[in-house]
């Protein structure tokens, strides 16, 4: 398995080809696909819901596909996910009031649970479900918009939630979201962060093979000085 993952955010894609674009992405290089699901109640903004999963499904997107749940009320969504094909399923723990019977919900509908942590949310949330975690989603914007700058205090929060993680010595993916580009991906990795959630980035460029391969050779060079 590669050290480091990238997972296109189509939130900022083309919507009116979805699949095509997303196909793109995975061509130049993409890993996995975050898809942003928020619902103008938990977030400021409104976007897809399982049926557009499915269809990407149907048009034969066969990566592994992490969805983002920006919503309020969320357990309801997870089974509706789930069958239109989530691998991953990631929810933040504001939007639930028992966020071990969510987690244990995504698990029992077969899929991979993740944590969405905001800016403002303390990590002790991790205390007593980080076992049942198969990623781990350290917000680097406040959800809702992509293109949002980089906050950088996260990169402390991304440091603190890798000694967990190694604490806990499990194989948690520790993934980053918002505003990454190739100016500061390399600290995100080398803060401790393995999957990178490339929004605008990616697909407000014109050639996302060459951004993907500039992401990568950044990401090389951490590779590198970590192993040395
Ligand atoms: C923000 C979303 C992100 C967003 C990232 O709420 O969760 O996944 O698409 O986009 P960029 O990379 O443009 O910040
Ligand atoms: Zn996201």
């Amino acid at each position: 398995m590669k050290s480091f993952l990238l997972a296109p955010s189509i939130l900022s894609a083309d919507f009116s080809k979805l699949g095509e674009d997303i196909q793109k992405s995975i061509d130049a290089g993409g890993d996995m696909i975050h898809f942003d699901v928020m619902d103008n109640h938990y977030v400021d903004n409104l976007t897809i819901g399982p049926m557009v999963l499915k269809s990407l499904r149907d048009y034969k997107i066969s990566t592994t596909i992490d969805v983002h749940l920006m919503t309020n009320p969320v357990d309801s969504l997870i089974p509706k996910f789930a069958k239109s094909g989530a691998d991953f399923i990631t929810v933040h723990p504001e939007t639930t009031n028992h966020i071990d019977r969510t987690l244990r919900m995504i698990k029992d509908h077969g899929c991979k649970a993740g944590l969405g942590l905001n800016p403002g949310t303390p990590i002790n949330y991790l205390d007593y479900v980080i076992d049942q975690l198969d990623m781990i989603t350290v917000m680097s914007v406040n959800p809702g918009f992509g293109g949002q700058a980089f906050i950088p205090e996260s990169i402390n929060k991304i440091r603190e939630v890798r000694k967990r993680i190694n604490e806990s010595s499990s194989n948690i993916l520790l993934q980053v979201d918002g505003g990454i580009n190739i100016k500061n991906i390399s600290d995100i990795a080398l803060a401790g962060a393995n999957v990178f959630v490339i929004g605008s980035t990616l697909f407000h460029s014109s050639n996302y093979k060459i951004v993907i391969n500039k992401l990568r050779q950044e990401l090389e060079k951490v590779h590198f000085n970590l192993i040395h």
